[in-house]
């Protein structure tokens, strides 16, 4: 029996790399998942070629360090699905730069998108 029947689960940053796996993953423990990235092309190929290979899916385009998108993608999951089980916090953002070639502003998105994005679901 698969280990995710019957449960919803949302899964940030799914447009691509472990995130996209971690889809691919609970879909074939028949969960149905919520997909969500800030890359609208990406997560509309992957929700498309997943629901093809029979998956219950749904994209939604999302920047996770934007408190108010939370509530819209967890009212779309209880709409579409009817419940919500479970959360990966998937989404992150790396600053490849030494420290005195980062900027303030790419500090703080780091900070935005890695803890508050996190904390605000
Ligand atoms: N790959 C590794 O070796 C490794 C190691 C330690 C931690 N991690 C963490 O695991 C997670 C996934 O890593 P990965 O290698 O698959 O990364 P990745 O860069 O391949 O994928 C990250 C995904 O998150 C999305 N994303 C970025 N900012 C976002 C935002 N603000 N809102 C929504 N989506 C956003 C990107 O569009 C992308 O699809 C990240 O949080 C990363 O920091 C990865």
């Amino acid at each position: 029996m698969a280990r995710l029947t019957g449960k919803v689960a949302l899964i940030t940053g799914a447009a691509g790399g472990q995130g996209t796996a971690e889809a691919e993953l609970f879909l074939r423990e028949e969960a149905a998942v919520v997909l969500t990235d800030i890359d609208s092309a990406a997560g509309e190929t992957l929700a498309q070629r997943l629901t093809r290979q029979g998956g219950q899916v749904v994209f939604l385009r999302q920047d996770v360090a934007d408190e108010a998108s939370w509530k819209e993608v967890v009212a779309t999951a209880l709409g579409h699905f009817g419940g919500l089980h479970i959360l990966v916090n998937n989404a992150g953002t790396i600053a490849r730069q030494g420290i005195v070639d980062t900027t303030v502003e790419a500090w703080n998105r780091t900070i935005a998108v890695n803890l508050t994005g996190a904390c605000s679901a």
